[in-house]
Parts: C-alpha cells; sequence; structure tokens
C-alpha cells in the first residue's frame, strides 16, 4: 500500500514539474463561510465551535488534500476549469499540505471542517480562483472520499502490525518447540500441550483478524466524489479519471447511498474491535503467566512497571491497559452503529460523529500493537515450572482414560473408572503417575505394566497427532504453513 502511495505523490509531482507554477498573487482575504451568502446575520461564536470538527478531522489534511488535487486535475482535463486555473489551484494546495505537515497551518474559528480550512487557506494563497475547485463536488461527497483513503491506508498500517506481532509469536513458538505446559479449560488444568501450540493459537486468530481486513478492503476501496451533495452532478465529469488517480478500484453506483454510505466505517471499527477482544484475550494470558503464583512468564523489565507503595511489585501494566481498550473498542463500533440507526437518506450532519470513534479505534489498535510486539520478543519463559505444572491437577487422567479405552473398554465407562482413581489419589494426596501397578489394578484389571507409559506429559502432547492436535509434528507443520509476509509485500 505504502509503495502505491508513494506512486501517487510521484504521479502528482511529475504532473506539476510538466505544468510551470504561476507567480503568486499576494494575500487574499476570502469570504468569511462558504454558504454565507443565504444569510444576514453571523453565526453564534457557540455554534460555531460546538459545531466545528476541525480540531478532530484536521488529521485527514493527507487525504483531503490528495483528493482535491485529483478532483482539480480531472475538472482541467474535462475542461471545466482551465488548466491555468487548475495549475495555481494545485500549487496552492501543495503549499497548504506543506503548512499541514510542518505544523504551521493556523486554524480559524470559522473554519466549520478540514474542507473549508484547507479551501479557506487555498484562497488566501491564490485569491478567488480557489472558489473554482469546489466545482462539481460537495463536502459530503468529499468527506467520504477522505475517510475511504484514511481507512483503505490504515487497513495497510494495521496489517503491518499484525504480521510483526504474528513474527514474534512465531518465532517464540520456534524457541519452545520442546516446552511441554498446562492446557487448561475452564482455568483449570485440563491436559498437557506444547506452549509453541498455545502461541501458535494466537497466531491463527490474527491471520484471521488479517483476512477481515483483507476482505474489507474491496468495499472500502471506491470512489464517492462525483456523488455531489446527494444527487450527482450536471457537470460532464469523468469520475474514472479521479478514481485512477487515487488507486480507487471502482466508483460507487448510487449518489445517495454514496454520500451516506458508512458502512466501511463499521466493519473497519468491528475488525478492530475483535483485535482488540483477541489481544484481550492474549494479554489476559500474560498477565496470568506472569503473577508469581503461576511463574510462567518474566516480563522483560523495560515493559513492566513497579508500584509506589508495595516494592516487590513488577506489574503488567502494559497487558492491562491492552485488556482494557477492548472496552473502548467495542463501545466505538457500538457509537458508530447507533449514530447510523434511522438515519434518514442521504447525508445527515450526524454522520460527523463517526470520526472520533474512528480515530479512537486505530490509534488505540495500533499503539497497542506496537507496544504488544517488542514486549512479546523479550519474554522469558520459564521452562521447568511450566513443565512441572503440564502435570499438576491431574492433567494426565486423560491418557489413563485413553489407555483403557484403547483396550475395548467404552470410554464412558473407563473415564468412570479413572474418576474413581482420581478421588482415590485426591483422598490420599497422591498423583497420578506415582500409583503403582497393583493400585491400579485394584480399578480395573486392564492395566498393564506399559501404562506408565502413557504417564508422561510428552507422552501425552505426542499422542495428540490428528491434524491441528498439539504433537511437535502438528506445530512445526503449522509453523511451515505460516506466509508471514504483509498484505503490501505479496
Ligand atoms: N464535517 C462534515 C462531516 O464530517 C463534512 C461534511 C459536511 N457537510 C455538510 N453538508 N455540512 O460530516
Amino acid at each position: 500500500m505504502a509503495v502505491l502511495e508513494h506512486k501517487a505523490l510521484a504521479y502528482e509531482l511529475a504532473f506539476l514539474e510538466s505544468h510551470p507554477t504561476p507567480p503568486m498573487k499576494g494575500r487574499h482575504a476570502p469570504p468569511l463561510k462558504a454558504w454565507s451568502g443565504r444569510f444576514q446575520r453571523p453565526t453564534d461564536s457557540l455554534v460555531e465551535r460546538f459545531c466545528s470538527s476541525l480540531p478532530f478531522d484536521r488529521r485527514l489534511f493527507e487525504e483531503d488534500i490528495a483528493a482535491s488535487i485529483a478532483h482539480c486535475r480531472m475538472l482541467a482535463k474535462q475542461k471545466i476549469i482551465s488548466q491555468k486555473d487548475a495549475r495555481q489551484i494545485i500549487h496552492g494546495l501543495q503549499i497548504v499540505r506543506q503548512e499541514f505537515r510542518a505544523g504551521t497551518f493556523v486554524a480559524q474559528p470559522t473554519d466549520e471542517d478540514i474542507h473549508m480550512a484547507v479551501e479557506r487557506r487555498l484562497y488566501e494563497l491564490t485569491g478567488p480562483v480557489a472558489g473554482k475547485l469546489h466545482t462539481a463536488r460537495s463536502r459530503n461527497d468529499q468527506i467520504a472520499t477522505d475517510l475511504r483513503l484514511f481507512i483503505r491506508r490504515h487497513i495497510a498500517e494495521v496489517d503491518r502490525r499484525l504480521c510483526n506481532l504474528q513474527k514474534a509469536l512465531a518465532a517464540a513458538a520456534r524457541r519452545e518447540l520442546d516446552t511441554v505446559a498446562p492446557g487448561f479449560t475452564h482455568l483449570q488444568p485440563a491436559q498437557p500441550i506444547l506452549l509453541s501450540h498455545h502461541l501458535l493459537a494466537y497466531v491463527a486468530m490474527l491471520e484471521r483478524d488479517r483476512h477481515r481486513l483483507a476482505d474489507q478492503l474491496p468495499r472500502v476501496n471506491i470512489l464517492s466524489l462525483g456523488s455531489g451533495a446527494l444527487a450527482g452532478t450536471t457537470f460532464p465529469i469523468d469520475r474514472h479519471y479521479v478514481a485512477k488517480l487515487l488507486k480507487f478500484s471502482g466508483i460507487s453506483t448510487n449518489s445517495l447511498d454514496a454520500v451516506s454510505d458508512r458502512d466501511f466505517i463499521v466493519e473497519f471499527l468491528a475488525a478492530l474491535a475483535l483485535i482488540g477482544i483477541h489481544l484481550s484475550r492474549f494479554c489476559e494470558d500474560l498477565i496470568l503467566w506472569c503473577s508469581p503464583l503461576f511463574s510462567f512468564v518474566e516480563l522483560p523489565e523495560e515493559f513492566a512497571t513497579g508500584s509506589s507503595m508495595m516494592p516487590q511489585k513488577k506489574n503488567p501494566d502494559v497487558a492491562e491497559l491492552i485488556r482494557g481498550k477492548s472496552g473502548r473498542l467495542v463501545g466505538n463500533l457500538v457509537s458508530l452503529l447507533v449514530t447510523l440507526k434511522a438515519l434518514p437518506m442521504a447525508y445527515n450532519r450526524d454522520l460527523q460523529e463517526d470520526k472520533e470513534p474512528l480515530f479512537d479505534s486505530v490509534d488505540a489498535v495500533e499503539a497497542s500493537l506496537d507496544v504488544i510486539a517488542p514486549l512479546v520478543r523479550q519474554l522469558r519463559f520459564h521452562r521447568e515450572r511450566l513443565r512441572e505444572a503440564a502435570s499438576m491437577g491431574f492433567t494426565l487422567a486423560t491418557e489413563l482414560a485413553d489407555y483403557l479405552a484403547s483396550k475395548g473398554i467404552p470410554f464412558r465407562e473407563a473415564h468412570e473408572i479413572v474418576g474413581r482413581i482420581v478421588r482415590y489419589c485426591v483422598e490420599r494426596n497422591r498423583r497420578l503417575e506415582e500409583l503403582n501397578l497393583s493400585e491400579l489394578r485394584k480399578f480395573s484389571p486392564e492395566f498393564d505394566d506399559r501404562v506408565h507409559s502413557w504417564l508422561d506429559p510428552l507422552a501425552a502432547v505426542q499422542r495428540r497427532g490428528a491434524p491441528g492436535g498439539t504433537s511437535r509434528e502438528n506445530v512445526i507443520a503449522q509453523l511451515r504453513a505460516l506466509n508471514l509476509s504483509t498484505r503490501s509485500e505479496e
């Protein structure tokens, strides 16, 4: 994706080079408001502040200006405005972009949103020719376009970060191929597994997240510009040309839908929420594992925090914060869904409320992924402790039942027999592995001297050789099947 955007930029610059810039005129005072003609009295400053989206939508300046440049080039190609005017406008837009990039752009209270802010500044720089840029477009199709460009870029950004975390988890899985660990259900000791298998479960979850993002890209990558305020435009525009310039794969087919559709944001927020839920599960595991009561893993000191009161503490705040962010991520999705519910056709200002949840979720997920990947890279697992824990809590009971079942005893009956053996052990504070053959035979004459080879955690792991199970061969096959390249590398 980054490569594509680079190409788009190179294309813009080549266009500018072949069209020498006319000298800049002096400063111009733009009309106070784009829509002031209809009004006699000025807007109350309270209303100005309340309605303005610039404090948050200013981060769309790259997208907004890129879309404006493409629109302007199209207007010139279609002879809707002159080449000369287009050159002046594009040069002005580049200066505005530079000001945003350098952080020197000065917002005015009258700037209702990013679109008006850019246009106001363009007018100051170029004079009345700036007013031609808005020919055959509306802020309604503009904002939809900006948002699509923004999400397209962040689909690639999030994908890259997911891939990076997958790589960190896969590297740990490769290192821990010999580490037997306890597997849980209901957070109760269940059966021994390979630690690698557990880590790769997260890689599989993240893989679905990446597919989900890739799946939505074709629905995001559609040009809305050219839909006007709601009904289309009377000007002979070339929407396919604009789509080509902005690397959209197609154009919207219904102007009413195009200006009011925010499904693509809902889908993106849903994907981000699910990533957050997945990360919260992984973080929960980390939080448990690094508790001294578990002692399965050592957090790197660089990624842990202390307590101001209790000197002994080494807290997993990073994992807790990521787990906590899942609440916001789900909230942001619900917030947009409720905003959209029962909105009349077509654009309504309610839609301005789509941005803050979107930005918040993007920031939360990208920041979480940025911090968790290096943390994973530095985790140190306590292999001995994991191995020891792998057979605690009678995790080998299923082996014993499988053993009897392999001798022809119906599994249900075998389960019942082993249940009684476990109770026998609980009452005497013994472990299954410690029982000698004569003790075992009191429960079933089917036990023979090979039974103890079944009561080994590693043997239990290795017996789970059916595809998808935790045997070493299966785990290695999972690692081999991974194709950890980012979408843009493919
Ligand atoms: N700031 C607006 C938004 O985010 C842009 C579109 C405004 N359109 C309008 N007709 N006022 O939705």
